[in-house]
């Protein structure tokens, strides 16, 4: 009998977070696949599809050493064959990553449903840092029936606090230094005793930065994604850009203040 796979979609430039995700599906089956897919349904800005980091040949010999037995690479005719109709990520499609990034969402649904049925997996990986993103596919295959089972991997830093992602290498040295306000903000408001203050704080660490442009930072209730209104189950997430490049950030709320005594 076939084992169960264990699917880790990627759209490549393989990095630190990404093995750790394979990794993590090796906990789950023997039989592990990779995909790399740039998708374009999920770009709204042609520069950032032109510009997305691509290493074919690097990400083959990193997913088969890190341990996947398959890495899929499909064309876009494979993908998409016909024409294309887009799965609906509904309103909070529309909210956060996807206010200034209209249909990103949707593209993120049609092209993980093209490649969960290809793959058909008993379980998909997905990493925190794209926790939005997580919670909409989450939500998505509960709806849709899917006996498919979606594991989040927590988010993986460099040492200097940076969240690991494929842009990162746009950064230079100076980028970099102003890019470490992201992390240094989300612990700070995490450490808050009320999301009134850890939306205070958040923003304020964030604005003493010059060279950071601010998309969005809310504590969301991680349970509805809504804004938080407790430290319980809350979540800062954080997206923004230094010199062009955009970046995205999350860290839950310390576990101190999520379990804090509230006073009668
Ligand atoms: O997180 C990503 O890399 C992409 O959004 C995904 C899930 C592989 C779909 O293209």
């Amino acid at each position: 009998m076939e084992l169960d796979k264990a699917f880790v979609p990627t759209m490549g430039a393989l990095h630190a977070g990404h093995l750790s995700l394979i990794e993590i599906a090796k906990s789950f089956s023997q039989n592990v696949v990779v995909s790399v897919f740039v998708n374009p349904l999920q770009f709204e800005n042609s520069d950032d599809l032109k510009n997305y980091p691509r290493d074919i040949d690097g990400d083959i010999a990193a997913a088969h050493s890190a341990g996947a037995t398959e890495v899929w690479t499909p064309s876009y005719e494979e993908i998409y064959p016909g024409s294309v109709e887009k799965i609906s990520a509904g309103d909070l499609g529309m909210k956060y990553e996807g206010e200034g990034r209209a249909g990103h969402f949707d593209g993120v649904l049609t092209v993980v449903d093209r490649l969960f049925r290809k793959v058909q997996p008993g379980w998909a990986i997905f990493g925190e840092k794209d926790f939005q993103q997580l919670f909409i596919i989450k939500k998505w295959v509960k709806a849709s029936g899917l006996p498919i089972e979606i594991i989040g991997a927590p988010l993986i830093r460099d040492i200097d606090g940076l969240a690991l992602s494929s842009r990162n290498i746009r950064l230079n040295r100076d980028d970099r230094k102003s890019a470490l306000i992201i992390s240094r903000a989300l612990k700070q408001a995490t450490h808050e005793r009320s999301v009134d203050s850890a939306r205070d704080r958040l923003h304020d660490v964030l604005a003493s930065e010059p060279s950071f442009t601010l998309d969005y930072a809310e504590i969301i209730n991680e349970d509805n994604f809504e804004p938080a209104t407790s430290p319980r189950k809350g979540r800062a997430i954080v997206a923004g850009w230094v010199n062009g490049v955009r970046l995205l950030d999350n860290m839950p709320m310390a576990p101190q203040q999520q379990t804090q005594k509230v006073s009668p």
